[in-house]
């Protein structure tokens, strides 16, 4: 039982002493490893320093991406006169730059952001917030518009990119001779398109002499127009003497067209086969018919 209670005591001094040393232990533990807690934040630091040092050397952390446009640089666009052109011009990257247009030819500030430098206020830079379009728009476009145009961010240094506009002249055209020629009875179908246009017309109108027709059914007249093909049709079943006359197709944004429409009265059938060059000969004025007749007489006597 002694024995016992000694084995006890020492037991216990044994155990005072190992807690003194788990005591001294812990303390050195928690001592070494605040320490080294706080070797390891300036490492960290350290470390974080070295990394952020390893950005900047390849993608500068503080400035923005690089500007990129998205339309394609040299690009084509085509409009004709009288309509409203949309030179295109979409930045990626933009950041806080400024896009300014400028016309080549004569180095004419037009835009400034949303801002119209030109006196012609038919320039106008389309831009909606948060858009990266920044689209040039020229209403009623002319000959003269025509040209090289410069999208410019104010980044720096300043970066650009060229559109070219082409401005073509939509024109009516009739299809066939310019001088028709028909018997009385006969069917007469004229077929106008709208050449080198870049957008439909708004209507056609056809016109007999001064007279516009398209609502004429009543006088044996069918107009039919497919606005979006650029094409309208003409057709009158069974042309009379009256239907003769000047033909014209009149585009709402195009140089219109025209055709001599003779319808013959079975007098002239030699005139009818031979076409325009027969009925240009009968259609000699009387000064000619004289000249011709003077020139028999001479030759008689
Ligand atoms: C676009 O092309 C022109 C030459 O036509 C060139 O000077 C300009 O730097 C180009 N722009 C870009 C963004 O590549
Ligand atoms: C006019 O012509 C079109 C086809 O060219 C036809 O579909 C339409 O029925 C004609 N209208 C009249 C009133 O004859
Ligand atoms: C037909 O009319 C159009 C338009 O009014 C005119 O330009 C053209 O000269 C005329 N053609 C003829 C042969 O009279």
């Amino acid at each position: 039982m002694h024995g016992n209670h000694t084995a006890h005591l020492e037991y216990s001094d044994e155990e005072e002493l190992k807690t003194d040393v788990c005591l001294g232990f812990f303390l050195m533990v928690l001592f070494t490893s605040s320490y080294s807690e706080v070797d390891s934040v300036d490492l960290d630091l350290a470390d974080g320093g070295d990394v952020l040092n390893e950005l900047g050397a390849s993608f500068p952390p503080l400035e923005s991406p690089p500007v990129h446009f998205d339309t394609e640089n040299n690009t084509v666009v085509t409009a004709q006169t009288g309509s409203t052109a949309l030179v295109p011009c979409v930045i990626n990257n933009i950041g806080d730059g400024t896009v300014s247009w400028i016309r080549r030819k004569d180095y004419h500030l037009l835009t400034v952001g949303l801002a119209t430098y030109s006196s012609d206020d038919r320039f106008q830079a389309i831009h909606l917030q948060h858009s990266e379009d920044w689209t040039l728009q020229i209403k009623f476009v002319q000959q003269r518009d025509g040209g090289l145009y410069e999208c410019q961010v104010s980044s720096h240094p300043p970066t650009s990119i060229f559109i070219q506009l082409n401005v073509v002249e939509a024109r009516a055209d009739i299809q066939g001779p310019s001088e028709k020629f028909l018997k009385p009875g006969s069917g007469l179908r004229l077929q106008c398109t709208v050449l080198q246009s870049t957008e439909p017309p708004a209507y056609v109108f056809w016109y007999h002499n001064n007279r516009m027709i398209n609502y004429d059914v009543d006088r044996g007249i069918n107009v039919t127009t497919e606005l979006s093909e650029k094409s309208s049709t003409l057709t009158i079943t069974n042309a009379a003497t009256r239907h003769s006359g000047n033909y014209s197709c009149v585009p709402s944004n195009a140089q219109p067209a025209s055709t001599y429409v003779h319808i013959l009265n079975g007098e002239n059938p030699a005139a009818m086969q031979h076409g325009g060059r027969g009925l240009s000969w009968l259609q000699c004025s009387p000064s000619s018919w004289l000249l011709i007749l003077f020139s028999l007489v001479v030759l008689m006597c």
